[in-house]
């Protein structure tokens, strides 16, 4: 990644196309649309309500981080997407029941004219669902050129300027890399082969990369996350990033587990389990979607804890995640962490967690600021893999062979660090030592 000489405005509109118009990326629509209007607090969003620091600690400069990068204004955003039903986004998040009638009426109108375009789908990779509302193309190659079409005639249509695209769709079955995931010649013949290992965020996603559309995947599914899909976003001079945004529980354990490291606090085990009712719960209520889900909640523990660095304190842990399909609590996730932990001479302790969440209202936020700093990445003439947004995710992207952060707090010395960066301002390393000079 080269340090930008000049970012290019965030002139005009930009698009925001969501994959999967459900719970999230409805609940995302509707908060920037009261957002914008005055009618609700962004809360939860670093590109609307954080601050960065700049220079030292004396010079009392902290501005707004909208000041510092050049973002897309709330105002400016056009939000369009796909999904397999046809319900508009007012019908959708009406369904999800996220958010109450006095906000779901406050923005109808607009709610209502956002109808999502055809979905790519196929049943395997979400045995759960019975899309209705699909494209029949006759080889996923043509997929590909079908979803290409959509991201411009949203763009002609709506006049807008630039693109981004969030995954919000469902969890797919656990699949992994291929032999058609190793190049750009292996996944294209792939796609004509109709290949079973290349799902529909592999599609939507490589269609964004051919446009060089920035791609996000909200979701533990293979999407970006493999050989072909960083080198043609190299090429197409494309920033991707993923993958499966970082709320609830995990955001949690992000947060207690670097603290238990930083004091050197044993653990001998972290047992998770959590109810949940949306159509999200369902999905992953099927053992192979769940599966895919498990894989990208159980890395965290590992990567902060480096076991191998410390056996006598993270030796062997038992970690277990749980989720159960639960109707009743809807959208309202409850969340319960029993933290075996062990002290002084060994000595064993006990945390617990009941964490009753909102699912969607947790990850609206991550899916507005993952789009406009996304679109930022690309006029900065970023590509590829934006390790600095790993932040937002529970596995996040790094470049081959480099292990990445989970400490949440690393993560966002890492982000505030590029943004710095990419302005010129000089990188705050906590040092200090010219306070007592
Ligand atoms: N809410 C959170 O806290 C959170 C956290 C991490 C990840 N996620 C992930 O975000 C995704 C969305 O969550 P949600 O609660 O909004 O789920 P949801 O079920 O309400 O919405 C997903 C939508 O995707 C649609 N869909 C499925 N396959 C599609 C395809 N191929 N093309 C177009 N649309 C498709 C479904 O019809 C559905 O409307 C899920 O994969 C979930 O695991 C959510």
């Amino acid at each position: 990644m080269r340090q930008p000489t000049n970012i290019d405005p965030a002139k005009g509109k930009l698009g925001v196309l969501l994959v999967g118009m459900g719970a999230v990326a409805t609940t995302t629509i509707a908060g920037v649309l009261l957002a914008r209007r005055g009618l609700a607090p962004p809360i939860g969003s670093l590109t609307q309500l954080g601050t960065i620091r700049l220079g030292k600690r004396t010079e009392g400069r902290t501005p707004p981080i909208r000041d510092l990068v050049p973002l897309a204004d709330l105002a400016d955003i056009e939000f369009g997407g796909w999904d397999i039903f046809p319900d508009d986004a007012h019908e959708a998040a009406r369904r999800a029941a996220v958010l109450e009638d006095r906000h779901l009426d406050a923005v109808r109108d607009e709610l209502a004219a956002i109808a999502p375009m055809k979905g790519v789908f196929y049943q395997q990779y979400v045995p759960r669902l019975r899309g209705v509302h699909v494209k029949e193309p006759s080889s996923k190659r043509e997929a590909v050129e079908l979803v290409r079409e959509d991201i411009r005639r949203f763009k002609r249509e709506r006049g807008v300027d630039r693109v981004v695209v969030v995954w919000c769709g469902s969890t797919e079955t656990f699949t992994t890399t291929t032999g058609a995931h190793a190049s750009l010649e292996a996944f294209e013949r792939g796609l004509l082969e109709d290949d079973p290992s290349i799902s529909p965020t592999q599609i939507y996603a490589w269609a964004c990369l051919l446009e060089g559309v920035p791609f996000a995947n909200g979701a533990p599914n293979l999407g970006v996350d493999f050989p072909a899909a960083d080198a043609l976003a190299k090429e197409t001079r494309t920033p991707i990033a993923g993958k499966d945004f970082k709320t609830g529980q995990t955001l949690m354990k992000t947060i207690i587990a670097p603290g238990l490291k930083a004091r050197m606090i044993g653990l001998r085990g972290w047992y998770s389990t959590n109810i949940l009712g949306n159509r999200d719960g369902e999905v992953l209520d099927e053992p192979a979607s769940f599966k895919t889900k498990e894989q990208s909640k159980l890395g965290v523990l590992d990567a902060i804890l480096e076991p191998e660095e410390h056996p006598e304190l993270y030796g062997d842990f038992v970690h277990k995640v749980r989720i159960d399909y639960y109707p009743p609590r809807g959208d309202a996730k409850e969340g319960w962490d029993n933290i075996d932990i062990a002290g002084w001479l060994g000595y064993p302790m006990q945390i617990k967690v009941n964490f009753l969440c909102r699912d969607s209202i947790l990850a609206a936020p991550i899916v507005l600021d993952l789009a406009l700093f996304l679109d930022l990445a690309k006029r900065s003439g970023f590509r590829g893999i934006q390790e600095w947004l790993g932040f937002y995710f529970k596995s996040p992207m790094a470049a081959p062979g480099l292990a990445a952060d989970h400490d949440l707090f690393v993560q966002l010395i890492k982000l505030k660090n590029t943004l710095r960066w990419m302005v010129g301002e000089d990188l705050i390393t906590h040092l200090g030592h010219e306070y007592y000079d």
